[in-house]
């Protein structure tokens, strides 16, 4: 489905940015992971393919930002695909967040979107084909929580930053869509720092479990199929859509 394009993925040394360049790479795509920590981010590179490209990236920062899209066109020749799923989520409800996590969720969870979108349009625009952005929000920016009053302000705030840019990108016949995904509880590294502040893990993973109607956690890959029917040619005519991947949880009681 994606032969010819190349793919951006951000927070993609594990969880659902790893599984998301994989499923990219899977259907033909070019595919650059990028992330902070370059360890890992090296060794879930090694696990796309030969390829692939790990981008060292800190999405707070424009001239990050502005290396690594140059990177990618370096190395490949465009930029067609950005997924924009680095983030951050730490528990406080609002009266305990600190002014540092507050700010903290901020500078990832929505100005790094901001920057992503900015600095990548021009190469989007440029790219020999249509070309898409994913950013990937939460189904709490759908359905707020109250212990995660920064993270839900940060991915809400997302939301709105999308769908204009949606608008934005379509009424300047740039040839840019862009969607959110709103996933639930899925399991990743972030989920598993979630389960281990509890002493009995196993209640904890049933807690978040039956806040989806599925009544379960979901899985990386499972959301990584959504962002890949979002980017794909079957998405052509989708743009500023919010899709929550999130086993029924935004609609719950
Ligand atoms: N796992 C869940 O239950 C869940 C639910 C809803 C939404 N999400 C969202 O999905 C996305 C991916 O989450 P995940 O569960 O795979 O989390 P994760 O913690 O496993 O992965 C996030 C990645 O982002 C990277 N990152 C953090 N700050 C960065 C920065 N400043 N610059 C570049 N990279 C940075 C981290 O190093 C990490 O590799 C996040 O935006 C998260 O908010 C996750």
């Amino acid at each position: 489905m994606l032969d010819g394009h190349v793919a951006l993925v951000t927070g993609a040394a594990g969880g659902i940015g790893l599984a998301t360049a994989q499923a990219l790479a899977g259907e033909g795509a070019e595919v650059a992971l990028a992330d902070l920590d370059e360890a890992r981010l090296d060794e879930a590179t090694r696990t796309v393919g030969p390829g692939a490209l790990a981008v060292p990236l800190d999405v707070t920062r424009r001239e990050s930002w502005e290396r690594a899209v140059a990177a990618v066109e370096g190395h490949f020749g465009h930029l067609s695909i950005l997924v924009n799923n680095a983030g951050i989520s730490e528990p406080a409800d609002i009266e305990t967040v600190s002014d540092d996590a507050w700010n903290r969720h901020l500078a990832v969870n929505l100005t790094g979107v901001c920057l992503g979108m900015q600095v990548a349009a021009p190469a989007l625009r440029r790219a020999r084909r249509p070309a898409a952005i994913v950013n990937v929000a939460s189904m709490l920016s759908l359905r707020p929580g109250a212990p995660f009053a920064a993270y839900c302000a940060s991915k809400a705030g997302m939301v709105a930053l999308s769908q204009s840019a949606a608008l934005h990108f379509a009424e300047t016949g740039a040839g840019i869509r862009v969607n959110t995904v709103h996933p639930g509880a899925i399991r990743t590294p972030m989920l598993e720092r979630y389960l281990a502040l509890d002493p009995d893990r196993a209640a904890a993973e049933a807690r978040f479990a039956a806040v989806h109607p599925l009544g379960r956690v979901g899985e990386a890959q499972e959301v990584a199929a959504a962002i890949l029917f979002l980017v794909s040619p079957a998405a052509s005519f989708i743009t500023g859509a919010a899709l929550p991947v999130d086993g029924g949880g935004h609609i719950r009681a």
